[in-house]
């Protein structure tokens, strides 16, 4: 394959109570079917509330298999938990074995390494790490394998929370701890990542659309499709507005375009809340 056409989706929050939500996904589902990459990648944040929910998941399933093109997922905090941080309080829902499970039964595998046009593609579950869960052990050591694989290739790495803010090195701190990847484990993931030829980094989580680079390093932040957060809620630090990422990658080289689908609405989160009946 000379190129790889990758789009990239996430923070689609389904759940078949939010209609506003499910309105934004099928004005993407149009604007990929008319584009029809090679693979669309939610980058988690899939389901509203797959935790207490199931039919959540279950309903962003059936929304994505009606997609015309192959779908992969990444787990996100309102899919299986929010990791617990080195400063930050313990997040109220924490993943667990039983959680990722449920995510792997109906999405399928929270991590995932794939090739294309010359690249090597991974996907990690960022929301285990700190966690202690057997699958986050398990998962450093399948990424070992997976980084000694990859002979040179540049390599792309997709999880749900950004690693950092601005670099590496920037501090942790209690407020935001939770929209990172939390210490220690980010340094150990950082560290890893560092023996390989890591070209692009792209997440989801945040809410906002942003694109820089650090090093070497092209750092996307996807937006999402369902919603934005006020600045009353959230601080601003890119771009607050609904939408997607596409990617086309060819042997050594790749761009990135940022894109609306067409009738895709800048809902707020209050909006959502706003419309749902008091009980
Ligand atoms: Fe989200
Ligand atoms: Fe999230």
């Amino acid at each position: 394959m000379a190129q790889f056409r990758l789009t990239q989706i996430s923070d689609t929050h389904l759940a078949r109570r939010f209609k506003l939500l499910t309105d934004n996904f099928h004005r993407v589902s149009e604007h990929i079917d008319v584009t029809r990459p090679d693979l669309v990648l939610n980058s988690g944040d899939v389901s509203f509330d797959g935790p207490t929910s199931r039919d959540d998941l279950a309903f962003a399933r059936e929304m994505h298999d009606a997609l015309p093109v192959d779908c992969r997922y990444l787990p996100g905090n309102h899919d299986i938990g929010d990791n617990p941080t080195a400063v930050g309080p313990t997040p109220t829902q924490l993943p667990t074995e039983e959680s990722r499970v449920a995510f792997r039964t109906v999405l399928g595998d929270d991590r995932w390494r794939f090739e294309a046009a010359g690249w090597c593609f991974i996907g990690l579950n960022s929301l285990i790490m700190n966690t202690g869960l057997d699958s986050e052990a398990e998962q450093f050591d399948w990424l070992a394998t997976q980084l000694d694989k990859t002979a040179g290739k540049p390599v792309a790495l997709f999880l749900h929370k950004p690693l950092y803010l601005d670099t590496p090195d920037d501090l942790e701190r209690e407020a935001t701890a939770i929209r990172f990847v939390p210490q220690p484990a980010r340094s150990r993931l950082v560290e890893m990542l560092g023996k390989v030829d890591l070209r692009l980094v792209g997440s989801g989580h945040v809410h906002q659309r942003r694109d820089y680079t650090f090093g070497r390093i092209r750092q996307i932040w996807a937006p999402s499709v369902g919603f934005i957060i006020s600045d009353e809620k959230q601080e601003r630090i890119g771009i607050k507005e609904t939408g997607i990422v596409e990617y086309r990658f060819q042997p050594d080289s790749f761009e990135v375009r940022h894109v609306r689908a067409k009738g895709q609405l800048d809902v707020d989160l209050d909006m959502l809340f706003a419309k749902q009946p008091a009980n």
